[in-house]
């Protein structure tokens, strides 16, 4: 089942190749079929990939940024999934085009004196590129790599070969969780910490760096977080000003949705707040942030929302369309 949305496609591109990168795990390499430059990107990027079934899905871009005519993903199989991780394993093929949207990037790496990198299992993928940037730039890093078994670590061996004992790997088999007590037990000012992987280890996370000074913690999710219910059950205004109408949103519908019968134009991909492509400014009005993309002091602005699933904590918003 396709994701539904309606973010235009930035370029149809060839699958120049695709390996195994680890247990269950393939990387794709995608090209221009003229050899065109790609858009360029920063590290945290990512892009939607449209299947030729039409299925759209999100994947970190994981390769060389100053490549500018190759991008690389990885896509981990994934059994419970829907259907799109299953094709790529399964049918996709060298040869083969796929679309891809212009590469977003909600999760890019701010400037710090030191990094410590935390990835579980195909969390590794959007770190990479950071830890690149942090490697040229000669800044002081440290990964701590958790996955269920080496095998399934993707990259893992490259890591260590290419930068020994920054690199920490911790296969779960052997060794356990990873021990987010003596890592972050101490808040260390000075030090950034970017996390990607499965729910629980981000919520193990963050909580291990509540005591760290603000906007120590920035993390990445594959999936939607856990939402508390909507601030409030009751309808509400939007203003779209440029377009000069007001519609009413009632419980059942999503502001995207509102705001779109009113004839506004915004795009839209995961629909479930975690790609960042709905992002719209808000002039006016607090939003009841429901996405899985802003930090903390992001939505404390609240100068913007994502509409897919965020909502309002007043009678009215007021918005830049
Ligand atoms: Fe993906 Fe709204 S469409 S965050």
């Amino acid at each position: 089942m396709a994701i539904p949305g309606n973010a235009p496609q930035a370029a149809t591109l060839t699958v120049a190749a695709k390996q195994p990168v680890a247990e269950g795990v393939v990387a794709l390499t995608l090209t221009h079929p003229d050899g065109t430059r790609l858009p360029d990107w920063t590290p945290g990027s990512h892009i939607d990939l449209v299947l030729p079934t039409g299925t759209t899905r999100q994947y970190s871009l994981c390769g060389d940024r100053w490549d500018a005519h190759t991008y690389r993903i990885a896509v981990l199989r994934e059994p419970e999934g829907r259907g799109g991780s299953a094709y790529i394993h399964d049918e996709l093929r060298p040869g083969d085009r796929v679309g891809i949207s212009a590469p977003r990037n909600h999760f890019p790496l701010a400037p710090s004196e030191k990094y410590l990198f935390i990835a579980g299992g195909i969390g590794i993928t959007p770190l990479l590129p950071m830890i690149h940037q942090a490697e040229l730039l000669g800044l002081d890093w440290q990964l701590l790599y958790g996955g269920r078994t080496r095998a399934s670590m993707a990259f893992r061996e490259q890591l260590t070969q290419s930068y020994g004992d920054r690199v920490h790997v911790v296969p779960q088999d052997e060794s356990g969780l990873l021990d987010l007590d003596a890592w972050l037990g101490t808040p260390r000012p000075g030090t950034k910490v970017y996390c990607c992987g499965p729910a629980p280890l981000l919520a193990a996370v963050e909580s291990a760096c509540a005591a760290w000074p603000p906007y120590s913690l920035r993390v990445e999710r594959f999936t939607a977080a856990l939402q508390a219910p909507p601030v409030r059950d009751l309808p509400f205004e939007v203003e779209l000003r440029r377009t000069g109408r007001t519609v009413t949103v009632t419980p059942e519908v999503s502001v995207l949705e509102a705001v779109r019968r009113a004839g506004a134009d915004v795009l839209s991909s995961c629909e479930q707040g975690t790609c960042g492509t709905c992002l719209t400014p808000v002039l006016e009005g607090r939003p009841d942030h429901r996405d899985s993309v802003l930090a903390d002091h992001e939505r404390a602005a609240n100068d913007c929302m994502f509409l897919c699933v965020s909502r309002s904590r007043d009678d009215r918003l007021v918005l830049d369309l």
